[in-house]
């Protein structure tokens, strides 16, 4: 009787699945590939000559054969998965940004912490100072309607004031004009509307933010800069009341030899109105090339809410009255640090900036 072709077939399916344990690679296992599993495999080879077997004891022998296939195929498999989530934990070691030694080393250490702009940091100082006077701090929105901007206070299309505040406009596919504001004003217009909305006046506000202009840059100008609005409004408000607040702030933001004083003005949302100066910072009332040899530097409009822009919000100015103020904010940095031109605000050298660290 010649022996049966799988006389070693469990020796050999041993032999199989531990060189299956032993393939170390994804590399290696798909090298081993065809010799293990395919068509000139050991086990392909003795499935052929089983031909040569009697029918039954060619079936028994198919099933045996069958069953150590079935083994040898999930052992590859099984390794195949463990190799192949080797390999992927490996790459993903690999790809770790090493936080010890790629980032920290391409940064000279010690790191010098930076600090608010010279704008950033005045705006809060004359936001304590308002606050420390009793006024709360309220913000806007930088692009506006034209009704903001220019209709509720007072400046109707074609109005001579508009020439004033030229700005840049902002084409939203909107029917109503978008601007970008040219000054804090519109966000009285606001907070108007919301108090009366809710019912919650009197108001006592600040609003500082950033306003735009179709300006040429000078010693004293910027197209992009920043306003402090003042709005109050409540019963029995004089124009003295204005003043006090005016001077008030002065001497405690600029000290006791800073002087203020109120120039007739007109603007179409206040009357009376007044043009807000101090003494020049640069001179000390001298004169110079800063404040144009005046001895003055104008800080901003301020005065008695024009009944109009009462009436356009909404509030009885038989019952309320109240004053509005602004002002520029770089240009109380540049007073106060007597900086002769204001674009240095805006160069961005840090030989400059430092200094107010
Ligand atoms: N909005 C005015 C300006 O930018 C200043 C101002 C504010 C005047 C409030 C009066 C009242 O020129």
């Amino acid at each position: 009787m010649t022996p049966s072709p799988l006389a070693d077939l469990s020796a050999q399916t041993s032999e199989l699945l531990s060189t299956i344990a032993s393939l170390a690679t994804l590399d290696e296992l798909t090298e081993a590939e065809p010799r293990l599993t395919g068509k000139r495999s050991l086990l392909s080879t003795l499935q052929k000559s089983l031909g040569s077997l009697e029918p039954n004891a060619r079936k028994d022998a198919g099933a045996l054969l069958q069953e150590a296939r079935r083994e040898v195929q999930a052992a590859f498999e099984a390794r195949r998965s463990t190799l192949a989530a080797a390999a992927r934990a490996e790459s993903l070691e690999a790809d770790r940004l090493d936080l010890g030694d790629v980032v920290t080393n391409s940064v000279r250490w010690p790191v010098r912490a930076g600090h608010p702009g010279l704008v950033a940091s005045t705006q809060r100082e004359l936001e304590d100072v308002f606050v420390g006077m009793g006024f709360t701090v309220a913000d806007g929105p930088e692009v506006e309607s034209d009704w903001y901007n220019f209709e509720a206070l007072n400046i109707p299309p074609a109005h001579p004031a508009r020439g004033l505040w030229d700005t840049f406009y902002v084409d939203l596919g909107e029917p109503e004009t978008v601007v970008l504001r040219t000054h804090t004003s519109p966000t009285q217009v606001h907070l108007m509307e919301e108090a009366v909305a809710k019912g919650s006046l009197p108001i006592h506000s600040v609003m500082p933010g950033r306003c735009f202009r179709r300006d040429t840059p000078d010693a004293r100008h910027l197209a992009t800069f920043h306003q402090i609005e003042g709005l109050v409004v409540d019963r029995g408000i004089a124009f003295a009341d204005l003043a006090g607040v005016i001077e008030t702030f002065t001497r405690a933001y600029f000290g006791p030899d800073i002087a203020s004083r109120l120039r007739p003005a007109f603007f179409p949302f206040t009357e009376p109105s007044a043009e807000f100066e101090v003494t020049c910072t640069i001179c000390r009332g001298e004169g110079c090339r800063t404040c144009s040899q005046t001895g003055w530097i104008e800080l901003g409009g301020c005065g008695m809410l024009d009944p109009a822009v009462l009436s356009a919000v909404g509030i009885d100015g038989d019952e309320w009255s109240g004053f509005a103020f602004g002002f520029g904010i770089d240009r109380c940095a540049q007073m106060r640090h007597q900086i002769p031109d204001m674009r240095a605000l805006i160069d961005n050298d840090t030989r400059f900036l430092e200094q107010f660290s």
